[in-house]
């Protein structure tokens, strides 16, 4: 049975909707909840809790054949789990600790996958109110409005946002990285949540990102995204986007800062 990807997409719209008013509603409640997970940079709400929740209720609720990836919560398998069955990976807030110390820059982040491949993707900043969907195939939009990536293509030109992962020894490594690419770029950014980050290269507001160490849900909706505003996502030495780098770029420039960052020994991180 083919599946409507634009009903997928109204349903993402909707799930995250609600659980960004939750999140975004209940953050005085729920910063006195905060649990520790790999280290104390890695943290996890009531709200990343109560968020995901809902999501994953709602998601069964609609369609209880699906399975589900919940950052918080692990796999869930659907009734109907095999080939053609839909598999939606979540992030209930994607910068967490934005949303801890109330910078504004946290994202509730729902994408469909198909046999592997994305085909949704919704990424919800709930402070500002901006919605950004695709649908593969069908181009890249923040609140309807087409998204079509950055323009430059020259390094030295380049804004590029990065992040760092939770180990300690690893962020170590990924600073002599960024310590090497600042004198080459016009500038380095870290907001703090990827998926947003992966929006921010598909409407222009950086040039670039990149990150190694990232888990699917931090990277699947804002993906898609970017992808669907004509930047090339990919991996390290042409692999796809995964944990060993997701890097979004114009394709022009991709080339470029793929090579400059393996020069500088991103495989080492
Ligand atoms: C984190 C954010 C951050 C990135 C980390 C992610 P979380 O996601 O996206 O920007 O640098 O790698 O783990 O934990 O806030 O959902």
């Amino acid at each position: 049975m083919s599946v409507d990807l634009q009903q997928l997409l109204e349903l993402a719209i909707d799930l995250t909707g609600q659980a960004g008013t939750l999140v975004r509603d209940s953050r005085d409640r729920a910063i006195t909840e905060v649990d520790t997970k790999s280290s104390s940079t890695d943290v996890v709400t009531a709200a990343d809790k109560a968020a995901e929740r809902l999501v994953v209720d709602g998601l069964l609720a609609a369609r209880p054949g699906d399975a589900i990836l919940g950052e918080e919560s692990g796999d869930h398998a659907g009734t109907e789990v095999g080939a053609g069955t839909v598999r939606w990976i979540l992030d209930p807030i994607d910068g967490t600790v934005n949303y801890l110390y109330g910078i504004p820059q946290y994202a509730v982040s729902l994408a469909a996958q198909i046999d592997g491949e994305m085909v949704v993707g919704v990424v919800r900043n709930p402070v500002s109110g901006e919605v950004y969907t695709a649908i593969r195939g069908g181009g890249a939009y923040r609140d309807g409005i087409r998204l079509t990536g950055p323009g430059r293509t020259e390094l030295a030109q380049a804004l590029v946002a990065t992040g760092f992962a939770y180990d300690r020894q690893r962020r170590a490594r990924q600073a002599q990285v960024v310590a090497g690419l600042l004198p080459l770029a016009r500038d380095i950014r870290r907001f703090g949540a990827a998926a947003l980050d992966l929006c921010a290269v598909a409407e222009g507001r950086v040039d670039a990102y990149y990150e190694r160490g990232i888990q699917p849900w931090d990277h699947a909706a804002g993906g898609l995204v970017a992808t669907e505003a004509g930047v090339r996502v990919a991996g390290l030495r042409g692999a796809p986007a995964g944990r060993e780098l997701v890097l979004a770029a114009a394709p022009a420039l991709f080339d470029t800062l793929h090579d400059t960052l393996v020069e500088l020994g991103i495989e080492k991180v």
